[in-house]
């Protein structure tokens, strides 16, 4: 086992540096030489089939739904089609309403969760297109879908997807641009710059994951707290929710995600002095709005870590501590600000002395529904 670690003490470390290979390789053959267009051949639908979808639903488990809500953004943006973003095991016993004019996308790592299975099973039945995202080609999942994009991540041992999920991530970049340049939503020079950020990603992931140090000083000082909090708006809000996630499964520590202007409707009662709260702030129109969400946080004592891009110095002045990503474009940030969020959770795991891999009552893929 110590040999398939690389030399990583963890298979869940080990595999969040695997991370700018697994875009490397997911990215790879779908875009065409000269940068211009994205290549799905495993998503062969003419234009007026694309053009019937009047909807789309993402559904899918855990991560990989937290992976949908990205996609969510990132189709709604690019490719002006309303989505729906559902958890499996909620899905099917509320009765979407779906047609042939719905497309249907599930997003499992392992291709064989039940729910997922379950509500790809019934999308087919109500007569909805289901196309899958799986890292896992010869899953069930992968085997009854219409259509089967892979995520090329390589097998993730730990229990706590990291490169799987920011796969997932990479694929819904591709898919949405996709689609926007078939039904025609972006203009080309601005599809062609989205490309060019696109592909800079492998890159700039590798920088991200240079601050590993300065982060697990930061674990050491949040290890003992009873409860955090995450924070963000728009695209950053569905990031907050997976490190929010990524932290309670490994650290068992108790943590909540709070788009930033709903914490004054309840969630500010919960801060108080000390209190940690790491807010992800890389939507320049946004900006404004965060910072004052953090002054209120502040004003109640709360300790402010803030994810944000290169070159946002100005930030320093309202926080507490700046942990700096990449600058990229504002579609892109998650991929980037996600790993920050990995090694907190993978560094406060690890301070707590906790089995990282295997988390206690948790498995790896579920398929009890
Ligand atoms: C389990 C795992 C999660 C995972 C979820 C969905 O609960 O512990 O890490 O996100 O299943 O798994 P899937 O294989 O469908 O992506």
């Amino acid at each position: 086992e110590q040999t398939e670690k690389d030399g990583f003490e963890h298979f869940m470390l080990k595999e969040i540096y695997e991370q700018p290979n697994a875009f490397r390789n997911t990215l790879l053959n779908r875009i065409d030489e000269d940068g211009k267009q994205i290549v799905l051949k495993d998503f062969p639908l003419r234009p007026e089939q694309i053009n019937r979808f009047e909807k789309i639903f993402i559904v899918a488990c855990g991560t990989a739904y937290h992976a949908g809500l990205i996609g969510k953004n990132v189709i709604e943006e690019l490719a002006r089609i309303p989505v729906e973003v559902d958890v499996a095991s909620e899905f099917r016993y509320r009765r979407p309403i779906i047609s042939e004019k719905t497309l249907v996308i599930v997003v499992s790592q392992s291709g064989e969760t039940a729910d997922t299975l379950a509500a790809l099973r019934e999308s087919q039945r109500l007569g909805a297109k289901v196309l899958a995202i799986t890292n896992v080609q010869g899953s069930s999942i992968a085997r009854e879908a219409d259509y089967v994009l892979a995520t090329f991540a390589g097998p993730e041992i730990a229990v706590a997807s990291t490169k799987a999920y920011t796969s997932q991530v990479i694929v819904f970049y591709l898919l949405g641009l996709y689609l926007a340049q078939v039904k025609e939503t972006l203009a080309e020079t601005e599809r062609e710059c989205l490309i060019a950020n696109l592909r800079q990603l492998p890159e700039q992931a590798e920088k991200a994951l240079q601050h590993a140090d300065d982060i697990r000083v930061y674990a050491e000082s949040i290890k003992n707290h009873a409860s955090l909090f995450f924070i963000g708006r728009g695209i950053d809000y569905a990031v907050a929710l997976e490190g929010s996630l990524k932290l309670k499964e490994i650290s068992y520590l108790h943590s909540e995600a709070y788009a930033a202007g709903e914490l004054k409707h309840g969630t500010l009662a919960l801060i108080e002095e000390g209190t940690p709260v790491i807010a992800l702030v890389t939507q320049k129109e946004l900006e404004e709005k965060m910072v004052s969400n953090i002054t209120e946080v502040k004003a109640r004592g709360g300790n402010v870590l803030a994810i944000t891009l290169e070159g946002n110095v100005e930030l320093h002045r309202n926080v507490d501590e700046v942990c700096f990503v990449p600058a990229t474009l504002p579609v892109f940030t998650p991929i980037l600000t996600v790993i920050p969020l990995q090694l907190i959770s993978y560094y406060t795991s690890l301070a707590l002395g906790n089995d990282v891999d295997k988390p206690r009552n948790l498995a790896k893929s579920v398929t009890v529904e």
